[in-house]
């Protein structure tokens, strides 16, 4: 996209990475719920994929990924090509992407010469024209999720509740974050642990809360995602829950914990005032 128009209400742009190493915990789910629904409420978005699995960008980017010229892919490949020119419409409305493709293999060798600092650099260079960026980090603790890692501000713990094996690897999850903030990014807070496909009355899901509950004290989001079969059908059609069903259990929760993120991150009071101070105006892009 190369005539960015800045439409951003907040004077920063925050990035918040959604991270957990284990699979199939709800992140990819939970970015593009939330990149809807924050838009929804008046915010620039911009969605980073960086998991090569390419389902965040499967779902949201109107054509196939794979027919696009030039993607996150193509940014890690090359320094030279501007991340503006990475950057897609998606089918919800104010919300872009960075795309991601399925090429690993050839990825891998042009990370390792890749500095952590590789993406937050050039997010810098499209901060004015978005309130907020989401990195759907991969489910590992390699470079791509290191580079999500060192470009956040906030991040999020997806925590599938009824999956005892979700809070393996917690300890990991933490330690890396440490090294992050020791090393590289000293702002990098944590929002909270978010519990996904919850059942708050079955057994295993009262047991696993009570267990993250030792592990990260109070910092576990007020409002939890419940298991619903409209996820399946959201993915499948290509919607958020918004659009889909905003008035089932999981819209309702999904709004709530928009609100409860927005508060968090300072873009709005708890009486849901709005904290923005600048005006919108017209640019071009890099
Ligand atoms: N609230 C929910 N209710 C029912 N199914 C859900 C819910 N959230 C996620 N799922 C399903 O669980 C599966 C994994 O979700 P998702 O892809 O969001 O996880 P992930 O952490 O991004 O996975 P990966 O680590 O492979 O990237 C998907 O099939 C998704 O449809
Ligand atoms: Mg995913």
């Amino acid at each position: 996209m190369n005539n960015l128009i800045r439409r951003c209400k907040y004077q920063a742009m925050k990035t918040l990475a959604i991270y957990n190493p284990k699979g199939g915990v709800g992140k990819s789910t939970t970015t593009v719920n939330l990149a809807d629904g924050f838009a929804r409420r008046g915010l620039q978005v911009l969605v980073v994929d960086l998991d090569p699995q390419s389902n965040t960008s499967n779902t949201i980017t109107g054509v196939s990924p794979r027919k696009l010229h030039l993607t996150g892919f193509s940014m890690i490949e090359d320094p030279n090509i501007p991340i503006v020119e990475c950057i897609h419409e998606t089918v919800f409305e104010n919300v872009h992407i960075l795309p991601m493709v399925m090429k690993l293999r050839k990825l891998e060798p042009e990370l390792w010469r890749r500095d952590t600092d590789y993406l937050r650099i050039r997010l810098a260079r499209v901060a004015e024209f978005y309130d907020i960026c989401l990195i759907d980090c991969p489910p590992n603790l390699g470079k791509l999720t290191m580079m999500g890692l060192v470009a956040a501000s906030h991040y999020l713990t997806p925590i599938k509740s009824a999956d005892r094996y979700s809070l393996d690897g917690f300890d990991d999850l933490t330690e890396t974050v440490a090294e992050v903030q020791r090393e590289k990014n000293k702002e990098l807070r944590y929002l909270g642990a978010l519990l996904t496909m919850h059942d708050g009355r079955s057994n295993i899901s009262k047991l696993i809360a009570s267990d993250l509950e030792s592990k990260v004290g109070d910092h576990i989001l007020s409002n939890s995602i419940p298991q619903s079969v409209k996820i399946n059908e959201c993915i499948d059609a290509k919607k958020s829950i918004f659009a889909l069903d905003a008035n089932s259990s999981v819209g309702l929760a999904f709004a709530r914990l928009v609100k409860e993120i927005m508060v968090k991150m300072g873009y709005i009071d708890h009486d849901d005032s709005d904290t923005g101070n600048s005006q919108p105006d017209e640019v071009n892009g890099e």
